[in-house]
């Protein structure tokens, strides 16, 4: 899949010194890391660690307590969702979140609404520019249904596929925002292990032909090791570790955070 325009230039995210504090208990503890362009960086740890805080915070569902998220030369923090996502932030949740009746179709073009030029109104009164417009979000809408595998689906009702189809069909109507930046939580929870396999592929297609940065929040170590550039690591809301993934699979500290995990289960 070509690019996008609006995906050229992608800046550099600099989280900074993040805090983040609930009623009597630190979820996040001043931590610090750099997505560098076009890769893709994994925030990991065990339950609990503080991933989906730092998830939260990125996409403007939590509000830091203290430290600073730039986005080139925005800072993130303090702002809406809906202005993040207008800066070309793109995110996914954990739970699935695809209007259930609406077909994969649909639901694509919905994801397009924040590039739409004449707007809604003007489709509707069939106005013809309008409907140049919507052919051409349409074609896209088909070219990333392709790129995710989904392009024979897009008819049917999203809530009707398969959980990993539902999962694919998220990333795709994400990046019919033409994001600079793809923010995604635990993208192959619940997956059997042929999803995974196949999700985890589209994801480093999307970093290699799109060339948008990704931070992936993920529990399963296995996925960010295949797929990640860095790796940031997160314990009890403290930044642990932090490199190239085959450096911080082998830190003493990882190790043990992770079997301290098993080892409650
Ligand atoms: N909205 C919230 N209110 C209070 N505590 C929260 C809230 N969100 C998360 N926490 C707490 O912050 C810690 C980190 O949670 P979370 O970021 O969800 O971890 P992870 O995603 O790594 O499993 C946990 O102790 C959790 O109970
Ligand atoms: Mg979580």
């Amino acid at each position: 899949m070509t690019p996008d325009v609006r995906s050229s230039a992608v800046p550099v995210l600099e989280v900074r010194d993040v805090t983040v504090r609930f009623a009597g208990l630190t979820a996040l503890d001043a931590v610090g890391f750099t997505v560098r362009p076009g890769t893709v960086h994994a925030v990991i740890g065990p339950n609990g660690a503080g991933k989906s805080t730092c998830f939260n915070v990125l996409s403007g569902v939590y509000r830091a307590t203290s430290g600073s998220v730039r986005f080139g030369e925005h800072e993130l923090t303090g702002l809406p969702p809906h202005k993040i996502a207008g800066l070309g932030i793109a995110r996914i949740f954990q739970n699935l979140a695809l209007p259930p009746r609406a077909t994969v179709e649909d639901s694509l073009l919905l994801g397009r609404h924040r590039l739409t030029r004449t707007g809604f109104l003007a489709a509707g009164l069939r106005l013809p520019s309008a409907a140049r417009e919507e052919a051409r979000h349409r074609e896209r809408v088909r070219e990333i249904a392709a790129f995710v595998g989904l392009e024979k689906q897009l008819a049917q009702p999203a809530g009707a596929l398969p959980y990993g189809q539902q999962k694919l069909a998220e990333l795709a109507r994400a990046l019919c925002m033409e994001p600079q930046l793809l923010l995604l939580d635990e993208p192959v929870a619940g997956m059997t292990a042929d999803e995974r396999r196949r999700t985890a592929a589209v994801i480093a297609g999307v970093r290699d032909s799109l060339g948008i940065s990704i931070v992936l929040v993920e529990h399963d170590m296995g996925v960010v090791m295949r797929l990640a550039d860095s790796v940031t690591v997160l314990d009890f809301g403290r930044r642990i570790a932090d490199g190239a993934p085959g450096d911080v699979q082998n830190d003493p500290a990882v190790v043990r955070a992770y079997l301290g995990e098993e080892a409650a289960e």
